[in-house]
């Protein structure tokens, strides 16, 4: 058994290599670089971890890591798009760099090699996995989607929120670890624990990604702090505040909204605080945080064997970038 800081070195060693060919350039190099610039890597190393949890980590179970990670790259590369977002892991987003366009087509193509490592793991394991994988990437589209929709909306409830960001985010840390298992052999009920397992844990993930976008540290966080604010994002802390806040502060909220004053983001932050969002944000992920530790108690291998995916969970709750 390995670590958590084992693994993510050793995938690093494994995923570091040149994922795309030399020309066009144009191309395949905006697509490297943001391979390049960093990235917590949590999604391959859960698919790591799930597959060890039964045996030695299987051949297939490194290719399905590669490609949950260049998936999951895709989806930044696009995301970034429609957030018109500056920064990733501290640098310049790709179509930033070079421009929306390459974005695009970058991100394409990155969705292509995701699926060329898919596509060559073992016959005894294609037909299910890519079946997870396919479901799962139809689900962070969705997901995506609504995140888009419920910027125009001027109320969202917590219980659309909550499914929204189940969608766009936890269903591929939880899908990570479900391949990694079904890879490793895991039991039906095994593997539907950690589903559930990684799907509170992401939940509790993307509370901590809202909460840190605004209120998090710009020299850690490594993207623009208050980005969410700007886009008009239906992030708990809005709902929270839009539902708790005295009549005076909603209304500025909605004024808010529509028009962008140059000190938005500040303006919004002091009716969040005002709403004690932060203590609400930390009751919310625990909650979300103990859901997913009951699941992992549940499934069936030594105690011991756990420790690692404890200590993943504990670093993505408290996680500062
Ligand atoms: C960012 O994911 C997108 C979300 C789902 C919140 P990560 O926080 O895992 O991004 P990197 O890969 O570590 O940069
Ligand atoms: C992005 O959610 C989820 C996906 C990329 C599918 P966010 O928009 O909150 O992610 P960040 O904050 O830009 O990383
Ligand atoms: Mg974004
Ligand atoms: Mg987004
Ligand atoms: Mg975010």
């Amino acid at each position: 058994m390995h670590s958590f800081e084992q693994l993510l070195q050793q995938f690093e060693d494994y995923f570091g290599k040149r994922h795309f060919p030399d020309q066009p350039s144009t191309l395949y190099d905006p697509a490297q670089y943001i391979l390049g610039i960093g990235g917590k890597r949590v999604r391959p190393v859960l698919c790591l971890m799930g597959n060890e949890l039964f045996d030695e980590i299987h051949p297939d179970a490194w290719s399905v890591a590669v490609s949950v990670e260049l998936f999951h790259n895709f989806s930044l590369i696009h995301d970034d798009i429609m957030d018109q977002a500056p920064l990733r892991r501290g640098k310049d987003t790709v179509h930033h760099k070079y421009g929306v366009n390459t974005a695009i087509l970058a991100g394409d193509a990155m969705l292509i090699m995701a699926y060329d490592y898919l596509y060559k793991i073992s016959s005894e394991n294609l037909k299910t996995v890519l079946g997870l994988f396919n479901k799962t990437a139809l689900q962070v589209s969705e997901g995506q989607q609504l995140d888009m929709d419920f910027e125009k909306r001027t109320t969202v409830s917590l219980q659309e929120y909550m499914h929204m960001i189940e969608l766009k985010t936890s269903v591929l840390l939880a899908s990570s670890l479900e391949m990694g298992a079904v890879i490793g052999g895991a039991s039906e009920r095994n593997a539907k624990h950690l589903y559930e397992f990684g799907r509170n844990l992401g939940i509790a993930f993307q509370i901590q990604d809202d909460y840190l976008d605004a209120f998090g540290d710009p020299a850690k966080f490594g993207k623009q702090v208050g980005g969410d604010i700007l886009s008009n994002k239906k992030t708990f802390l809005m709902i929270h505040a839009q539902e708790t806040a005295d009549a005076a502060a909603k209304e500025r909220l909605m004024l808010l909204q529509e028009q962008n004053p140059s000190d938005k983001v500040e303006q919004v932050l002091s009716i969040f605080r005002e709403a004690s969002v932060d203590e609400w944000a930390l009751e919310l992920k625990n909650s979300y945080l103990e859901k997913a530790l009951h699941h992992l108690e549940e499934v069936a291998v030594t105690a011991s064997r756990k420790d690692a995916l404890r200590q993943l969970a504990a670093f993505l709750v408290q996680r500062d970038y």
